[in-house]
């Protein structure tokens, strides 16, 4: 299995995000960064926003809600026609009935983990979920360092995926760039959100081919 990278736009230039897009054409997925002030302190940009790069991007928008109340908002992001949306288990009310309107609507559904959250009590939940996102650094910021005290939980996802034969993808975000990423890969992760080391890169595609390297050899 080759490994899935998702550039982050949240390091870069807003201003021009069409213009971004272009440089990272060989990504596999664009994760999109939507923050409310309140669930992080952070603002970033909402629905309208995703449905105007929706128009213009040809890799599909993987949407990560760092925001309350998702069980309101979410489905909105699906109907934009994001390709997956990713929301917060610290944020939710009822996980699993979003996680069912999101696949309804056409979206896969993704949960999303602090690095202080445990996994375990969303283990038996797999079978909702398309993909599982375990933040490795705290969520809001860009440009942070990795924190490998999160990699127990991509090892408990795993070997729950492995065990019941699920294909549901394992997402990591946060302080990943080639020095980490074969780490994270390592521990079962096999899709890679990567910011500030390919935006901030001198060749956004040289850096995307050097992260698929990097996790290549670990990836399960
Ligand atoms: C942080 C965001 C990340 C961020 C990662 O809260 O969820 O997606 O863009 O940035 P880097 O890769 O620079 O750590
Ligand atoms: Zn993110």
């Amino acid at each position: 299995m080759t490994a899935r990278i998702s550039p982050s736009i949240l390091t870069a230039d807003f201003a021009n995000l069409e213009r971004e897009l272009g440089r990272i054409a060989s990504a596999d997925l664009v994760h999109v960064d939507v923050m409310d002030n309140h669930f992080v302190p952070n603002l970033t940009f909402g629905q309208r926003m995703v449905e105007s790069l929706q128009r213009v991007s040809s890799l599909p928008l993987d949407v990560h809600l760092m925001i309350d109340d998702p069980d309101r908002w979410a489905p909105g992001y699906a109907e934009a026609g994001a390709f997956s949306v990713t929301f917060h288990a610290e944020a939710v009310t009822d996980a699993v009935g979003l996680a069912r309107r999101l696949r309804q609507i056409g979206a896969r559904a993704g949960i999303a983990v602090k690095p202080g959250t445990p996994i375990e009590p969303y283990l038996e939940l797999l079978p909702e979920f398309d993909q599982v996102l375990v933040m490795t650094v705290e969520p809001g910021f860009g440009g942070q360092k990795f924190m490998e005290s999160t990699m127990p939980k991509l090892r408990l996802l795993r070997e729950a995926t492995a065990r019941s034969g699920l294909d549901v993808w394992l997402q990591v975000d946060g302080g990943i760039s080639e020095k980490t990423i074969g780490i994270a890969a390592e521990a079962g992760a096999d899709t890679f959100v990567a910011g500030s080391s390919v935006f901030n890169a001198g060749g956004p595609e040289e850096q995307i081919a050097l992260l698929r390297a990097a996790a290549g050899s670990h990836v399960h």
